[in-house]
């Protein structure tokens, strides 16, 4: 029987849905699909989680900023996150939505396991809390969030606390006992000292949020965001049912500096408490800076991923990333590095020495592998590849891309010099050179092969096609990175026609390229379906799709003031095809609003009809044309085509909707 395959369970943080993703949590996606790629070379079966923090006071407000109910915003959101991710080529293999309701199973699960062993009680609190960061912060009244620079919040709440005091001495006879959980070193240190300096109770559970998962029975209370947050991980294989996946305890939580307290102090110290095993490592990575700032929409300087993507590719960027910023260091990214890269070690050095060799073979020896002789090629090739591979495992094992990478490259530096200086072109000119120009042909190829397989979890498009240039048979993400050797090249072996891996690019030409689709606006925008009767209705409360939406009082309902009114004129936005912009008499005035309706509805079909107007709704900008008001239509279909709400007796305009 086949043995099975040893198990191996990483994640990336879970991201906020109230933003889009851009290059920093690209960062984490990538090194852990680069992580997860390695380890499948070496046969371990993976799992990776990423996934999407659904609840919280920022959502809500984000929701509510967007004018939708927080399901809808928060489904909007995921979707594009995770679809983000397959069109980047780093798919999750578990996406957990924190609004699932296998996760909210796994927080319930979790809080009653705390309570039953004794680490809950239920007590009063008032503090300052950053919203922005979902954390209690030791400020006083009226100063801002120490970690953020943002505003921070006076708030008392009756809620649940969690006893993480007494988690003080457990907690650092484990960091003593596993010396590796917490990485890089200084993270370590800094968590060490952290906890030694003593830890107080934290609350969680909250009253004063609506949008988050319920604490059973003990309503209005949903979890503090965190507890919900961090608990997705277990959520994501099996929950309560965890020991049938067998991926639990997980080996690898990546996470970006700033949320590293949370992933090894509470955590950690939740999972204790109800009796649960305790992940094996954490590993803290830097930000990417941008002119050695961090990244923020305030500041307009948010780099996203596709643009790159989609100009350079999606290697390009892995390549970049992994290369040029030491893993659990800050970075600096920017465009023209970005591009230098690509050219230097990409075009001219990979990409090159693939399309000079596979060139060659084909001139010299009819497309096939020749046969190296082996005296020859250790005269010729005194590198040593069997101890750089080595090393490059060595590397990858501890998480030093960048030295890797250097290392690969390396082989790479050697083929070429070694070509210019044997000049095969001239060998091939003189017949009785002939076993040495295939001995130097010979060790390009197979050099090409190591490097394919060494570089595949970082470059993996570019490897597979190298692949299958060199004529190789399967997927080199298939092939046993452990077991990879040198000069075990097959002669004869046809090669197949040598694509370009990387087409060089002018750099200024591409900078350019990515800037302009940078500015164009980024999918989803959401937006109020300018269809839906009630703008930021109530959602549901609790966990998403357990709950039916909650009943609204009448006062509720009046505080929506909707009226008759008449459409003035319409026309077309241009670069919105969903839009119109119409101006509309409401009787004390003539208003402009948009309008989602442009694909359903010609502008010149509106002028003059009546429509039911809301108009008491906070302005706001639409593709930056200014929004005041809404016209509601039912939403038809699954594809929710509006449909205008109309009158089938004459109506005043002005006339109120009671
Ligand atoms: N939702 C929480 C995580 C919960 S995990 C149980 C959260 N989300 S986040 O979207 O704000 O951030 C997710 C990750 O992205 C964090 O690890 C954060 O460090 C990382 N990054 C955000 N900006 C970044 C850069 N500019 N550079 C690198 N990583 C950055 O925190």
């Amino acid at each position: 029987m086949a043995q099975a395959k040893p198990k191996f369970y990483l994640t990336t943080p879970i991201y906020y849905t109230n933003g889009l993703p851009h290059i920093g949590h690209t960062y984490t996606t990538v090194v852990a699909d680069t992580i997860r790629r390695y380890k499948r070379m070496q046969g371990y079966e993976v799992v990776m989680t990423t996934g999407t923090d659904e609840h919280g006071v920022n959502v809500e407000r984000a929701a509510q900023k967007a004018g939708v109910p927080e399901s809808e915003f928060v489904a909007k959101m995921a979707e594009a996150w995770r679809s983000l991710w397959e069109e980047l080529g780093v798919p999750a293999d578990e996406f957990i939505r924190t609004t699932e309701v296998r996760h909210a199973r796994t927080v319930q699960w979790l809080f009653k396991l705390c309570r039953e062993n004794g680490f809950v009680y239920p007590g009063h609190y008032t503090g300052q809390y950053c919203i922005y960061d979902n954390a209690y912060v030791d400020v006083k009244p009226g100063e801002n969030c120490p970690d953020c620079g943002r505003p921070t919040e006076t708030v008392t709440e009756e809620n649940y606390f969690f006893k993480l005091s007494a988690f003080q001495q457990p907690l650092l006879d484990f960091y003593k006992k596993n010396p590796n959980f917490i990485q890089p070193e200084t993270r370590r240190n800094e968590i060490l000292s952290f906890v030694a300096g003593g830890l107080r109770d934290l609350s969680i559970t909250r009253t004063s949020i609506r949008w988050g998962i319920p604490v059973p029975g003990e309503e209005p209370h949903v979890f503090y965001v965190w507890f919900d947050a961090l608990t997705a991980y277990l959520s994501a294989v099996g929950g309560p049912e965890y020991e049938r996946r067998g991926f639990w305890p997980a080996d690898l939580h990546l996470v970006g500096k700033d949320i590293i307290r949370f992933h090894t102090v509470y955590w950690p110290a939740f999972l204790m408490a109800a009796g649960l095993p305790v992940p094996k490592q954490v590993w803290a990575h830097g930000w990417f800076l941008i002119d050695a700032g961090k990244m923020s929409k305030s500041k307009g300087n948010v780099v996203q991923p596709r643009p790159i993507a989609h100009v350079l590719g999606m290697d390009a960027l892995r390549y970049y990333m992994l290369r040029e910023t030491v893993f659990g260091q800050d970075g600096n990214f920017s465009y023209d590095a970005l591009v230098q890269r690509y050219n230097s070690d990409l075009a001219n050095g990979l990409g090159n020495l693939a399309s000079r060799t596979l060139t060659m073979i084909e001139k010299y020896c009819g497309g096939a592998f020749p046969k190296g002789s082996a005296d020859l090629s250790i005269s010729l090739a005194p590198w040593r590849v069997p101890e750089r591979i080595q090393q490059v495992r060595s590397l990858y094992e501890q998480y030093h891309f960048t030295r890797a990478l250097e290392e690969i490259w390396r082989l790479i530096t050697d083929v070429d010099l070694l070509i210019s200086e044997q000049k095969p072109w001239a060998l091939a000119e003189d017949p009785a050179k002939r076993a040495q120009l295939e001995t130097v042909l010979w060790i390009a190829a197979d050099t090409l092969r190591v490097v394919a397989v060494l570089a595949h979890p970082v470059i993996p498009t570019a490897t597979e096609k190298l692949w299958r240039a060199l004529g190789q048979s399967g997927s080199v993400g298939e092939q046993g990175i452990d077991d990879l050797q040198w000069g075990t090249l097959r002669a004869g072996t046809k090669i197949a026609k040598a694509e370009g891996l990387f087409p060089r690019i002018e750099k200024q030409e591409a900078v350019e390229r990515m800037e302009a689709m940078e500015s164009e606006p980024q999918k989803p925008a959401v937006t109020p379906a300018p269809t839906a009767s009630v703008p930021a209705g109530p959602g549901p409360s609790g966990a998403v799709s357990q709950t039916a939406p909650e009943k609204i009082a009448i006062e509720d309902f009046a505080k929506v003031e909707m009226r008759v009114g008449q459409v003035k004129t319409a026309e077309r936005i241009v670069g919105a095809d969903k839009l119109l912009k119409l101006t509309v008499d409401i009787g004390s005035e003539v208003r402009q609003i948009c309008a989602g309706i442009a694909q359903f509805y010609e502008p010149e079909s509106l002028v003059g009809r009546k429509v039911v107007v809301v108009v008491n709704l906070a302005p706001r900008k639409l593709r930056g044309v200014e929004s005041n008001g809404m016209i509601v239509a039912a939403s038809v279909g699954p594809e929710g085509r509006p449909v205008l709400a109309a009158f089938t007796e004459d109506v005043e305009v002005g006339a109120r909707l009671k």
